[in-house]
């Protein structure tokens, strides 16, 4: 088999963010990291994915740790790095939408404190929920990973995905991620749709994978056959399972090859011996249940992620109905149809999810719709991919002309004057007003706690009229 690119692989890794969230509900605090960022900021990476996704929330509410803080941490021990975040579209790091004013500044404090890449994603592939976070990563001289939320059915094929990702270049994208959270792509679609989008995109592709399945680094691989730039992996000791395959072994794969990624394996291995340390204190403090390094085989039956497998059975047994575990999983995709098909990742995950478990439990397919549904029906999260069913929409008591069809954030007004008057009293810089804004359960503990402790700061809370003009940040030349 030949190889369709000879450029070296690059290497995302995955340990300080997508790993632990993976595999340890996002327990990793920054003393796990410090004694080991010497030598991964000497490795050679593409990038390190170190920030956004959980790592924000738990940060603050299980960590005592500042988020902000962290970043710039990694940022001063990371001089030589690209460091990578996950942003979820119009929803930033929460789970509703953010006025315009809100994704703009938020883009701006990340990149200012110290990213340089910020991938992108919405969970319905709704480009209109991107733009914002678009527009504002490119103002301020980030470099824009726009993603494929990957999934599969009857809408979700190659055409599909080939086509989002022709109108993410259109729109400035620097490059293209396919973010299959569930591990769902087999290793032969990986190769075909890669070599797709090699000779339809002009921008790197770069693939973003799990080993739920046991499938990970066949997909992988093969899509280094088919050309893909830039791939996820994590450094060993808290690879595979519902984390990303191992770095090591991929780089050990490729050695000799024309594909070879030119990274020291006994850097890695200096790496790995530091996280070796951090995965058994994350296992002896229970964070880290060796259970999420099972090959889950269930997901390549029903096409349902991991995850939501796990919620389910903890619902049936709340409801004493653990018998209906497969009435529920044949019931998924019926729910999926009449829902137009969105991704199976959060948020449509679990409003999916708990509409399937509903329609069973009560013995009648939606006698009862809870408002999450209801939202998602109404169009409050984004346009769904496919048809929705108009009878379960008029159950819902929507009316056809209450549906929603504009970009959901196009209905709300700026809202940082809001959260700057509400959280005066407490907020010290305007990266506390965004941690007060996405977290309002979370961060008035946390930075009240915060303020106790250590002296008073000057405050720096910048007039937000000062980013209502373009900046004019230097390009970032990192690493
Ligand atoms: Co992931």
């Amino acid at each position: 088999m030949e190889f369709l690119s000879d450029k070296p692989l690059l290497i995302t890794d995955t340990i300080l963010r997508d790993a632990h969230q993976s595999q340890a509900a996002t327990r990793m605090t920054i003393e796990d990291m410090l004694p080991a960022l010497e030598v991964l900021d000497s490795i050679g990476y593409y990038s390190l994915e170190c920030w956004g996704g959980a790592t924000f929330d738990a940060c603050m509410r299980f960590l005592d740790e500042d988020p902000w803080q962290r970043l710039r941490t990694l940022r001063a021990h990371l001089p030589h790095t690209k460091l990578q975040m996950l942003f979820r579209g119009q929803n930033i790091l929460g789970y509703k939408h953010y006025a315009d004013d809100v994704v703009d500044m938020f883009c701006a404090k990340s990149i200012e404190n110290g990213i340089d890449i910020i991938r992108i994603f919405d969970a319905l592939n709704d480009i209109r929920n991107l733009e914002q976070a678009i527009k504002s990563t490119k103002k301020y001289g980030g470099s824009v990973e726009a993603t494929l939320s990957y999934t599969i059915s009857p809408i979700h094929n190659e055409d599909y995905f080939v086509d989002l990702a022709k109108q993410l270049e259109q729109m400035g994208a620097d490059t293209i991620c396919i973010k299959d959270m569930a591990n769902l792509l087999l290793p032969m679609d990986a190769y075909s749709l890669v070599k797709r989008l090699k000779e339809t995109v002009g921008i790197p592709i770069h693939l973003h994978t799990h080993n739920t399945t046991g499938t990970g680094d066949m997909v992988n691989l093969m899509a280094a056959y088919a050309g893909v730039d830039i791939v996820d992996t994590a450094l060993s000791p808290l690879a595979n399972g519902t984390s990303q395959p191992a770095t090591e072994s991929l780089v050990a794969t490729l050695k000799g090859t024309p594909r070879d990624t030119g990274l020291d394996l006994n850097k890695m291995s200096k790496a790995a011996a530091h996280f070796r340390k951090v995965a058994q204190r994350l296992k002896d403090a229970g964070a880290l249940d060796p259970k999420v390094l099972n090959v889950d085989t269930n997901t390549l039956l029903y096409q349902v992620p991991g995850g939501m497998l796990s919620n389910l059975i903890s619902q049936l047994k709340q409801a004493g109905k653990e018998d209906k575990y497969y009435d529920v999983l044949a019931e998924i995709p019926r729910v999926r149809e009449d829902f137009g098909y969105p991704p199976l990742v959060t948020p449509s995950s679990q409003i999916v999810g708990t509409q399937a478990v509903m329609n069973i439990v009560t013995g009648e397919r939606y006698k009862m719709i809870p408002k999450e549904s209801r939202a998602m029906l109404k169009g409050e999260y984004g346009k769904l991919p496919g048809k929705v069913n108009e009878e379960v929409r008029a159950k819902a008591g929507i009316k056809p002309e209450e549906v929603i069809t504009c970009r959901p954030a196009d209905l709300l007004e700026p809202e940082l004057p809001k959260y700057s008057a509400e959280y005066a009293d407490i907020a010290q810089s305007t990266e506390d007003i965004l941690s007060l804004a996405l977290f309002p359960q979370v961060a008035p503990n946390f930075i009240k706690k915060r303020n106790l402790k250590t002296p008073p700061v000057p405050r720096t809370i910048e007039p937000l009229e000062h980013r209502e003009q373009e900046r004019s940040v230097a390009p970032i030349s990192r690493g």
